[in-house]
């Protein structure tokens, strides 16, 4: 019997890695632009990380995470998200102390979480973030929010809705905490056996809850805008006006809360708005955490960052029809005619890949029919058909399959003569 793939994972073919290519360029491109660099974490990591750092009562961490014991009976998790890892990397690497802040990082790679697979919604999924950490200025809130609309309307998205809210310092979240308590509390009984365990542990998360999102208490929940301090409320305004000046739409929505309890301040997401987008619409998310590093072990630095998956931003893309993939043409293919000149044409096709010229040639043994079909299969712009007599002049037949133009050309300068072009 075969052995198809895990449920929930995908292998990605050359169809496919084209398009992520061209897409991982424009996103490494972006990075340089907005001035983040890359870092590299390791793909798991101790679970305790993930437990302190995205938070206990979260369902990545109660139900999502793939944890497993390795042989010297350590707990490690494969990372669930990026933040938590690119958190514990700036602290255990004092990136703090660096001269330039803040500290701007960016990462792509594969995330891990144990969902019910579905359109938009995989086991392993790939996420580009950023992490801009060392500063609580609402200019950089700003900054991230600008970089994560970039990444869509750079590749040519236009269907797209940023929506804000903000959580608020701790003293604006505890208020709003007590609220909730006080709001839930007549409903406990009416509520998910997870909202039941939450209600006294973090009822924020309440909010958040799939199942009982239509109960009637849900609706009328007390919202975060109203318990904002006045130094909240003063950073939420000053984000908005960031926005505004900059020209960047959103909408204020005090529902949103976000999955990870990191969040301060800051929340936000980026919907898709395009039709036949299926019915997961968020494609990105990201916000303000101020008490992640210090919980961590470091200073007490607040950060601000967003992730967006890969595999969302392809559906927004085939959803409003953009194609964008990396041109995997040849320039040139080399054909061979009799036994003896498939010697000669390998070594033409390796001064020409020695030149940086992308070129293939035939390894079946193909009738000459069959090689220019390769060439074509392929785009080929130039097929180079080398015989017997072709070596014994020391030339070759040079076609330019786009124009029909041809030229014989003496071997060793075939590569400066496919550069120069004809
Ligand atoms: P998140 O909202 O959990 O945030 O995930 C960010 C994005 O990852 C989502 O908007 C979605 O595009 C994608 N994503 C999540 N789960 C899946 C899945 N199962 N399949 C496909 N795509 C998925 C975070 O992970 C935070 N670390 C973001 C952040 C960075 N906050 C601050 N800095």
């Amino acid at each position: 019997m075969s052995i198809n793939v895990p449920r929930g994972t995908e292998d990605l073919l050359p169809e496919a890695t084209k398009k992520w290519q061209a897409i991982e360029d424009k996103l490494n491109h972006l990075a340089q632009v907005y001035n983040y660099k890359e870092i590299r974490t390791p793909i798991f990591e101790r679970t305790e990380l993930f437990q302190r750092g995205v938070g206990d009562t979260t369902d990545i961490v109660q139900k999502e995470m793939y944890s497993f014991d390795d042989r010297g009976g350590r707990s490690l998790t494969l990372r669930p998200e990026g933040t938590a890892s690119v958190a514990r990397a700036y602290v255990q690497h004092k990136m703090h102390g660096l001269p330039e802040q803040p500290t701007k990082l960016y990462y792509i790679g594969p995330m891990f979480r144990y969902e019910r697979p579905q359109q938009g919604r995989t086991r392993q999924f790939t996420q580009f973030g950023i992490e801009a950490i060392g500063s609580a200025n609402p200019a950089i809130d700003a900054e991230v929010m600008a970089f994560a609309m970039d990444c869509y309307q750079a590749l040519g998205l236009k269907s797209l809705k940023l929506v804000i809210n903000s959580l608020g310092d701790q003293e604006s979240r505890e208020a709003h905490r007590n609220a909730l308590i006080n709001h839930f509390k007549p409903f406990k009984d009416e509520l998910c056996s997870d909202c039941q365990q939450r209600l006294e542990k973090n009822p924020l998360r309440l909010l958040d809850c799939k199942v009982d999102k239509d109960h009637e208490a849900m609706l009328n929940a007390p919202s975060i805008l109203e318990y904002l301090n006045e130094e909240s409320s003063t950073y939420f305004e000053e984000v908005k006006k960031h926005l505004d000046t900059m020209g960047i739409n959103y909408v204020v929505d005090e529902t949103l809360v976000r999955g990870l309890d990191y969040y301060t301040h800051t929340a936000f997401e980026i919907m898709s708005e395009a039709d036949g987008f299926g019915s997961i619409t968020t494609l990105s998310g990201g916000g303000r955490y101020s008490g992640l590093v210090k919980e961590l072990g470091g200073p007490d630095i607040s950060g601000i960052g967003f992730a967006l998956s890969i595999e969302r931003l392809i559906m927004a893309l085939d959803a409003e029809g953009v194609k964008l993939e990396r041109d995997e043409s040849v320039d040139c293919y080399v054909i061979n005619i009799g036994s003896e000149s498939k010697y000669e044409a390998s070594n033409i096709v390796n001064q020409l890949r020695r030149s940086g010229i992308k070129v293939d040639q035939d390894y079946l043994d193909k009738k000459v029919k069959g090689q220019f079909k390769s060439a074509d299969r392929l785009e080929a712009t130039y097929a180079i058909i080398i015989g017997e007599e072709e070596i014994q002049n020391g030339v070759a037949n040079v076609k330019n399959l786009k124009s029909g133009d041809q030229k014989t050309i003496e071997i060793k300068n075939i590569p400066s003569e496919i550069k120069t072009g004809f």
